[in-house]
C-alpha cells in the first residue's frame, strides 16, 4: 500500500515516499531564496542530507548548511546557528533532523528576529506576544525521526548549558509553513533510535490521553496515535525498510505532538531533567520511565486505561496494559532501569527538583510532588 496525502491541520502537510524531491518548490512558494539547512553532526554527511542540499542547489536556492547541532540542542548551538542565518543572508530555514534538528532549526528560524534573550520566550503564560513576530523567517521541516512531532510542533526544546535544563521555548509562529513527512528518509534510523523515538511518539500520545484536561479532539487523536505504535513499531523495529510501517510512525509522531497541546505528565517531567543531566537520548529515557509512572498514576487513570486498552485490543484492562508496555519495551530493546543509560543515584535530589517544577509537571493526573518524584527517580534508576 502507498500512502500519500496532502493534509493542512495542524499545518501543510506533504506526506509520502519521495516526496523529498518537492523541497525546493515548497521553499520558493513561502519566499525562500536562500535557504539554511539546519541539521545535526550526525546526518550532515550522510546520503539523505545531501540529498537534500542537492535539491535545493539544482533549484537555485545554494546548498547552505549548519550542522553545530547537539543532540538535546543548546543555546550555545543556538546562537551560533542564528550568527550562521545573518552572516549568510538568508531567508528561511528547512529544519532537517530528529527532534534535535528540527527544533535548533525553527528556534535560529525565530531567534533570527529578536532582540530579547531565548530564555524571555520561555512557555510561560503569555511570555511568547513579547516576541517581534515580523522577524520570524520561514521555516519548512522535514523530519527524518518518527518521534518527537517537532515538525508539526509550536515549540522547541533547548537545553540551558549553564543551568543544564531543557526549557520549552514557544511562540504559534514556530509551527513550520510547510512539513515534508517523507518515511523513506527514517529508514536509515539505527535500531536504537527507531525504538527510542518510537517510545517518545508513544509517550506523547498515553500522556496526553492520561492528562487532566478537557481537549477531546486530542483525546481521539492520543488514542489512535496509540494504535498505530502497537500495531506498527514493533515492524518498523524489526525491519527498518517497512515503508508501511515507516510511514504509520510518521503520522503516529505527529499525532503524539498534536494531541500533547492537552497536557504531558511525569514521564516527560522526569524525562527532561535526566536529558539535561546525563545527556540521554529522550525517547529512550520516556521508554524506561514509562511503567513507574503509569503505577503511580494509576488511582486517576485506570479507568481511562481500561478504555484504551479496550481500543487497543489488549485484554485485561490496567494490568493487562501495563504488561502490554513492559512487553513492547522488551521487544524493542529497553532498557529496564536508567542506570542502564548511564545515570547514577547521585543527582537524584537535584533533578527531583527539576521535575516538580518542569512544565509538563502541571498535566500528570496525580501531583508530582517532591517526594513522589525522589522515589519515582530511586525506583527508575
Ligand atoms: N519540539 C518538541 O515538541 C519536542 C518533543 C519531544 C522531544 N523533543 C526534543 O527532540 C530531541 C530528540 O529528538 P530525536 O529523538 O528525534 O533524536 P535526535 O534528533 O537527537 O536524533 C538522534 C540521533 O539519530 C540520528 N538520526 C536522526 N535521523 C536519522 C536517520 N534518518 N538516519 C540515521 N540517523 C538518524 C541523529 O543524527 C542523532 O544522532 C530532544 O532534544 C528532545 O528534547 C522536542
Ligand atoms: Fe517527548
Amino acid at each position: 500500500m502507498t500512502i500519500t496525502a496532502n493534509w493542512s491541520y495542524p499545518t501543510a502537510i506533504k506526506f509520502g515516499a519521495g516526496r523529498i524531491k518537492e523541497l525546493a518548490d515548497h521553499c520558493k512558494v513561502v519566499g525562500m531564496k536562500k535557504p539554511l539547512l539546519v541539521t545535526d553532526r550526525g546526518l550532515s554527511t550522510m546520503p539523505i542530507t545531501q540529498g537534500a542540499l542537492d535539491i535545493l542547489a539544482a533549484a537555485g536556492l545554494g546548498r547552505a548548511m549548519f550542522a553545530e547541532v547537539d543532540p538535546n540542542p543548546n543555546d550555545k548551538n543556538l546562537e551560533a546557528g542564528v550568527k550562521a542565518f545573518k552572516d549568510g543572508g538568508h531567508d528561511g530555514v528547512v529544519a532537517f533532523g530528529g527532534g534535535s534538528g528540527l527544533d535548533l532549526g525553527k528556534a535560529i528560524a525565530f531567534m533570527a528576529g529578536q532582540t530579547r534573550p531565548v530564555w524571555d520566550f520561555e512557555d510561560v503564560g503569555d511570555w511568547w506576544t513579547r516576541a517581534n513576530s515580523d522577524g520570524i523567517a520561514p521555516i519548512i521541516a522535514v523530519p527524518t525521526t518518527a518521534g518527537t512531532g517537532s515538525e508539526v510542533g509550536r515549540a522547541s526544546v533547548i537545553t540551558n548549558s549553564e543551568t543544564h535544563t531543557k526549557k520549552v521555548i514557544f511562540h504559534p509562529k514556530f509551527l513550520p509553513s510547510v512539513t515534508i513527512c517523507d518515511p523513506e528518509l527514517t529508514v536509515g534510523m539505527p535500531k536504537v533510535i527507531t525504538a527510542g523515538t518510537g517510545m517518545d511518539a508513544f509517550a506523547h500520545c498515553l500522556e496526553a490521553y492520561c492528562s487532566p484536561f478537557y481537549h477531546p479532539m486530542s483525546q481521539g487523536i492520543a488514542l489512535e496515535g496509540m494504535r498505530l505504535v502497537k500495531e506498527f513499531l514493533p515492524r518498523a523495529y524489526k525491519d527498518g525498510t517497512d515503508i508501511e510501517a515507516r510511514a504509520h510512525m510518521m503520522s503516529a509522531a505527529a499525532m503524539g505532538a498534536v494531541a500533547f497541546q492537552k497536557g504531558l505528565g511525569a514521564i516527560h517531567s522526569l524525562s527532561h531533567p535526566v536529558g539535561a543531566i546525563y545527556n540521554t537520548h529522550h525517547g529512550m529515557t520516556n521508554a524506561v520511565v514509562m511503567p513507574p509512572v503509569l503505577t503511580f498514576n494509576r488511582p486517576a487513570i485506570e479507568a481511562k486505561i481500561v478504555s484504551a486498552a479496550a481500543y487497543l485490543g489488549i485484554a485485561g484492562g490496567f494490568d493487562g496494559f501495563f504488561d502490554y508496555v513492559l512487553h513492547l519495551r522488551e521487544e524493542l530493546g529497553v532498557p529496564d532501569k536508567l542506570s542502564a543509560l548511564g545515570v547514577g543515584t547521585d543527582r537524584i535530589d537535584e533533578m527531583s527538583e527539576m521535575a516538580i517544577v518542569d512544565p509538563t509537571a502541571g498535566g500528570n493526573p496525580v501531583e508530582l510532588t517532591l517526594d513522589a518524584a525522589k522515589r519515582l527517580f530511586a525506583e527508575c534508576i
